[in-house]
């Protein structure tokens, strides 16, 4: 079978067929996802926290990154994988280029992701300019947890809702080709979806995505702290990791992930 890529990602939009991605951070994992049906694993900066212990995303490097995704990239053979680009590794353009451009060629990486609305639109129109495939950030930004003053929902109110489809539209078309909302209401969610042709994957933003993604830990429940609302405890469900994945694949191939219970 060959790799997922970013044709199919976007037929699988046009047809209302799920995406269904997780974070992972090492081969045995990004194996194990591959087996039981997920289309795409995201090597999320997320690993700073459930890999390294960390009190927020902010201390995790580009060398990290790419440690990780190589891993990843090690050992799987179909998803693509998508690895974030950390906190201030994309502060200026010609910085993203470089540090993109390690993340593809060094970490092997099909796409890059990272946070931020207008203020990113020129290097997302860099990078894509120059063949790196990116995927935007909106809603709750971890790299700014603390500007934001914390990990709260965003788009609430009207204003914040209308920037946030502004945003989804600029970025895309500045070029970015797939789209992560994190933390949104779930009537938001969908209209951001609606708003835009590339996939709309949501953590915490509803149903009505195109795909969905969570952090591998949380939905394990082997995450230290408090799971987020919006995620869901899988292995508690079937005692088991790869029938806890492939449970999560078919929720969400289904819409039964994420429920009403998960939504803000
Ligand atoms: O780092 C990460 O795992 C992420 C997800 C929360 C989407 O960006």
């Amino acid at each position: 079978m060959s790799r997922v890529n970013l044709t199919k990602l976007r037929k699988m939009k046009a047809e209302h067929d799920k995406i269904v991605m997780l974070t992972a951070y090492d081969a045995s994992f990004s194996h194990v996802l591959e087996q039981s049906g997920i289309d795409v694993i995201l090597v999320g900066d997320s690993l700073g926290m459930v890999i390294q212990g960390q009190e927020s995303t902010l201390p995790v490097s580009v060398d990290d990154m790419v440690y990780h995704t190589r891993n990843v990239i090690r050992g799987s053979e179909t998803v693509f994988v998508i690895a974030d680009m950390p906190f201030m590794s994309y502060a200026n353009c010609e910085q993203a280029i470089n540090n993109a451009a390690r993340l593809m060629a060094d970490g092997g990486a099909h796409m890059v992701k990272l946070e931020g609305g207008e203020v990113v639109v020129d290097i997302i129109q860099q990078l894509t300019e120059r063949g790196i495939p990116v995927c935007a950030h909106l809603g709750l930004l971890p790299q700014s947890v603390h500007r934001l003053g914390g990990y709260r929902v965003q788009g609430r109110d009207t204003d914040g809702a209308m920037q946030l489809i502004d945003d989804a539209k600029r970025v895309e078309a500045a070029g970015a080709d797939m789209l992560v909302l994190e933390c949104v209401p779930a009537e938001l969610g969908k209209r951001v979806t609606e708003a835009v042709d590339i996939p709309v994957i949501g953590i915490g933003a509803g149903s009505d995505c195109d795909g969905q993604v969570l952090v591998l830990y949380d939905m394990l429940g082997i995450s230290k702290g408090r799971r987020p609302r919006f995620s869901h405890d899988f292995l508690a469900d079937t005692g088991n990791i790869s029938d806890a994945v492939a449970l999560y694949v078919d929720k969400v191939k289904s819409s039964e992930f994420p429920t009403l219970e998960q939504n803000y």
